[in-house]
């Protein structure tokens, strides 16, 4: 029996003879044309002002917060989800204070009333690409630094997820809807974080040195994507509505056929689900159902929030919705590749075993 396997990029010839022409260019740094271009491309798709492509999706995180930190001039406690990969709690811990908060049952992501008093930014997350309810989170008027890591192509009030907070940090990660293999973006309207962010992912440096200089403004890092990595990413960013498209088709086949005791993921009126991931609750235990689907190599994943894990077990709060959640959630193969085949046995599956 053929593998169901969770994640598969698709890297065909387009995505080759460029990573072929950037090498072939000896652009094989930060330093060739594709950078550029794909950040105007990205302004242009996604309705923003800048972007700055970096190496990763966690360092964009990382990047941002310390540019707002920057912008807003003192030390930062950000309210952040719990139900999440641990990338934003951690880059908020890294950065800042991390005041980890508990999601809505219904979306799985955070809304106003999730949100404590006394934080100095919030870092919502577009929890399996569903964009949060952007209006109920700006208005309460502070500053908001969105994980938008796995929500490229989803969209709110029919707008591309990237302009709606300050900031919006993505990932290019193999597994995620387009992909660079490894790499991430800042989105932003604010030219002034544009411009710390952009000498923050670069060492600091001062923003009109001389070629010559190495002079530096701030404390930075290198967090440069590669031109071969940004190659990959201009052509896959032509494929992501293409690429939505077939996976809301996709989601479709699962809700019509999975067995009716399962719980879907809410979509809030405003939103578009790009379904970087397709979940459910179910009432069985999940480790026996991975382990039994992994015996028929169908694979799964599970997602256990940030406040069961090491750093942060333990310091922190009482998260009912989030434990509800993660106890039941499945995460099921919905990548660019998954055949409609393949859904329906992940389906017959899941009707024998639930
Ligand atoms: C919600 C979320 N935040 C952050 C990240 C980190 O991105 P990366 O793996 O590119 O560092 C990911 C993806 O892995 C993610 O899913």
């Amino acid at each position: 029996m053929k593998e169901i396997l969770w994640d598969i990029p698709d890297i065909g010839e387009e995505e080759k003879n460029a990573v072929i022409d950037a090498i072939s260019n000896n652009n094989i740094g930060a330093n060739g044309p594709n950078i550029k271009k794909l950040e105007n491309e990205i302004n242009l798709k996604f309705g923003v002002k800048h972007t700055v492509a970096v190496c990763n999706g966690t360092m964009a995180l990382i990047a941002g917060l310390m540019a707002l930190k920057e912008y807003l001039g003192k030390e930062i406690k950000i309210a952040v989800p719990s139900f999440s990969f641990i990338a934003s709690a951690n880059a908020c811990s890294l950065v800042g204070e991390a005041i980890l908060i508990d999601c809505d049952l219904k979306t799985w992501n955070i809304n106003k009333s999730n949100l404590p008093d006394n934080i100095d930014a919030i870092m919502p997350v577009d929890v399996g690409g569903l964009p949060v309810d952007y209006d109920d989170i700006l208005s309460l008027g502070l500053p908001v630094i969105a994980d938008s890591a796995e929500a490229a192509g989803g969209k709110y009030k029919n707008s591309y997820i990237g302009s709606q907070a300050d900031i919006h940090c993505f990932s290019l990660h193999r597994a995620k809807i387009i992909t660079s293999g490894e790499g991430g973006l800042i989105t932003t309207n604010n030219t002034e974080l544009y411009d710390i962010i952009s000498s923050i992912i670069n060492h600091g440096y001062k923003k009109d040195r001389k070629p010559w200089e190495y002079k530096h403004n701030r404390l930075g890092m290198n967090c440069r994507m590669t031109d071969i990595a940004a190659a990959i990413a201009r052509v896959q960013l032509k494929k992501l509505d293409f690429y939505v498209n077939e996976r809301k088709k996709k989601a479709d086949i699962y809700k019509k056929n999975l067995p009716k005791s399962v719980i879907f993921q809410e979509i809030n009126e405003n939103s578009s689900h790009p379904y970087f991931f397709f979940g459910i609750l179910i009432k069985k235990d999940i480790d026996e159902i991975c382990q039994k689907a992994l015996n028929e190599k169908i694979y799964f994943k599970t997602w256990a929030p940030a406040h069961k894990q090491g750093h942060f077990y333990g310091k922190m709060g009482k998260f009912p919705n989030t434990d509800l959640i993660s106890s039941s959630l499945l995460l099921l193969p919905i990548h660019n590749k998954i055949s409609e085949n393949e859904i329906l046995q992940v389906c017959e599956f899941l009707d024998k075993n639930l």
